[in-house]
């Protein structure tokens, strides 16, 4: 016998940026963070889980191609998981799974993201939110989605925030073991459901320095990220919160541009710096800003996460229709940039 399970999980874009850990292993950041969770139809990750006897070993399939499981991050997922297995019992197909069983079974994984994994988008944070998502189901573990942001941060810092649709923040936590590391739902995918995401594909390139590398790095050498995770960061996310609470528009604006610039700025402090955006980010920084002072109110957002891609939130529909007419002047259709949008989207299924 085999029993299966598949999950589907969307991606999120932080508007509030995790950069930096205070603990490597167990992935506990240097401050709080706020993302966004996009519609799991457009951006998302897809990934089958199944249990059978005759498997001799845990193995992975990522787009189709076998990887590696020995990493250090699935592993903690894996057992983070199977220690909170529950008995399963299906009558019909004569499956009996009892808590033991588990530690001797091994399971296979076959994961798709329908967008490229090059292509400079959070694949990472869908990915490990959908492994654990749906290793949880398989293995009939009880705990919430909170709980299982907590292990899903074990993979990957920001899949913690995949678990939940609508706006999502990640406590940072105090605690040593990362036990209140976790994320919690700020509203759901309806509360402010005319906001529209244009993603500006810059470059499908693979990034130079991973996140993870990145941060590594700012860590060690940037005093400015220490200010900012101490003094900046504590106040934006009380800002962050109330404006996403009154749909605060221009506050959320605000907000959302200044901490995409703070932790870009933060890269360019680190030593050797690190550089994420390039000409056509700031092109597209700058169109944004020029267009949001003529109007008087801001009708965009920007945020770039450690790549060139521009993540644009527009108020409503017709401030996203006219941002598109403006990028579509400044990269016409056959030109590198691709632009796509995308709605609020909802949890994990
Ligand atoms: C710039 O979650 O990819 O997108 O925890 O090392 O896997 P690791 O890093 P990762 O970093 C994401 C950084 C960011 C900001 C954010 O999503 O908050």
């Amino acid at each position: 016998w085999v029993k299966m399970v598949t999950a589907q999980t969307p991606t999120n874009i932080a508007v509030i940026k995790y950069w930096g850990k205070r603990d490597e292993t167990l992935i506990l950041p240097v401050n709080d963070s706020i993302s966004i969770t996009l519609d799991p139809a457009h951006l998302c990750t897809t990934t089958t889980v199944a249990v059978s006897p005759s498997f001799v070993q845990d193995r992975m399939w990522l787009n189709g191609k076998e990887i590696s499981l020995s990493g250090g991050r699935y592993q903690n997922c894996l057992r983070e998981i199977r220690a909170r297995a529950c008995d399963i019992e299906d009558k019909e197909r004569g499956i009996k799974i009892s808590k033991k069983d588990w530690e001797k079974l091994h399971v296979h994984i076959a994961s798709y993201n329908n967008f490229p994994t090059a292509a400079g988008l959070a694949s990472s944070a869908a990915g490990f939110a959908c492994l654990v998502f749906a290793l949880a189901k398989l293995m009939n573990a009880k705990e919430d989605n909170s709980e299982l942001s907590a292990i899903a941060r074990q993979g990957s810092g920001s899949a913690c925030r995949s678990l939940f649709g609508g706006f999502v923040k990640w406590n940072m936590g105090k605690v040593e073991d990362g036990s209140d590391s976790l994320a919690i739902q700020v509203v759901d995918e309806k509360h402010w459901h005319d906001l529209v995401i244009i993603i500006a594909v810059v470059s499908s390139r693979e990034k130079e320095t991973s996140s993870t590398t990145g941060m590594h790095e700012t860590v060690e050498t940037s005093l400015l990220l220490q200010h900012r995770a101490k003094e900046i960061v504590p106040k934006r996310i009380v800002q962050m919160e109330m404006s996403i609470k009154n749909r605060d528009f221009a506050s959320f604006a605000h907000l959302t541009c200044a901490d995409s610039n703070q932790f870009h700025a933060v890269c360019l402090d680190t030593c050797p710096p690190i550089f994420y955006m390039n000409d056509t980010s700031h092109r597209i920084i700058s169109c944004v800003e020029k267009w949001n002072r003529s109007e008087g109110t801001p009708q965009v957002a920007y945020t770039f996460d450690a790549g060139p891609n521009a993540v644009l939130i527009a108020h409503n529909r017709k401030a996203a229709a006219q941002l598109l007419q403006k990028l579509l002047f400044y990269f016409p259709p056959n030109s590198d940039t691709q632009l796509n949008s995308y709605v609020l989207g909802d949890k994990s299924i």
